[in-house]
């Protein structure tokens, strides 16, 4: 199935069904995501609402593809205009269009020993233009990418003296810091944020805020999970309850 030419969604679920089997409680099963679809325009900024475990993260991350569905389809309009559709794609077409065109900003940043901060958030861009032709090629990729990663941590108020440690010992506002420049770093066409301002004071929500919709003004549709309401009022273009999506 792909959109019509005149609307084209960015983002199309279609019947998705989620159910978890609970192994240690005698394959008890949990049907978490039952038939849902939902339509995610270029420019749109959708936030699912409703109480918890409702399966707002379930199916946030069966849009990222690290959740398989057990039916139906997520349909990703891609940049060269091709369809993808995310539950049935290998798990190599997952990972190229994890590369450049989405991004997945969750609470908490996974983080990897040793590697600095300012490296971390400089990767997401290299791996994006990873096709480089040489060594002076990577070499100049690397600077660019690391002055990027600069300015946006600036722009998020991360301490400069944190920019060369591991996150590791960061408090959780600044590991969130670092996981928001990651996720902003490369203009991605979907953009799914899971309580991406959790662990930030009002200021430094402010500029999540504008990262949003400068996103949303250059075309990246959005799909986040906002508990502050002041930001997703803000940025939010709908709100719909999960289970109202069935
Ligand atoms: N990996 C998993 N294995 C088993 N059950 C799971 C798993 N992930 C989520 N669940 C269950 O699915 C339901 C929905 O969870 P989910 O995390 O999607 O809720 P949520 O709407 O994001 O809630 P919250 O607002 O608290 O973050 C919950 O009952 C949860 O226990
Ligand atoms: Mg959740």
């Amino acid at each position: 199935m792909t959109a019509p030419a005149s609307t084209p969604a960015r983002l199309q679920v279609r019947g998705l069904h989620k159910t978890f089997t609970l192994h240690l409680r005698d394959g008890l099963r949990l049907p978490v995501l039952q038939g849902v679809s939902l339509d995610v325009a270029a420019g749109e900024c959708v936030a699912l609402v409703g109480p918890s475990g409702q399966g707002k993260s379930t199916l946030m991350k069966c849009l990222h593809g690290s959740y398989g569905a057990d039916g139906g389809e997520v349909l990703l309009q891609r940049d060269d205009g091709s369809t993808l559709d995310l539950c049935n794609a290998t798990p190599q077409q997952v990972l190229q269009v994890r590369r450049r065109e989405m991004a997945y900003v969750s609470q908490f940043l996974r983080v990897v020993p040793r590697v600095p901060a300012l490296d971390v958030v400089a990767e997401r861009r290299l791996h994006a233009r990873a096709d480089l032709a040489d060594s002076a090629a990577a070499d100049a990729a690397l600077v660019e990418a690391r002055e990027a990663a600069r300015a946006l941590l600036a722009r998020l108020e991360l301490p400069s003296g944190l920019w060369d440690l591991p996150p590791a010992t960061f408090s959780g506002g600044e590991q969130q810091r670092v996981n928001i420049a990651r996720g902003f770093i490369e203009p991605a066409s979907l953009l799914l944020l899971d309580e991406p301002t959790a662990s930030l004071d009002s200021a430094r929500r402010r500029v999540v805020v504008e990262l949003i919709e400068e996103a949303k003004a250059r075309g990246a549709a959005v799909v986040g999970i906002f508990h502050d309401e002041e930001v997703r009022d803000a940025v939010a273009t709908r709100s719909v309850n999960v289970r109202h999506l069935a």
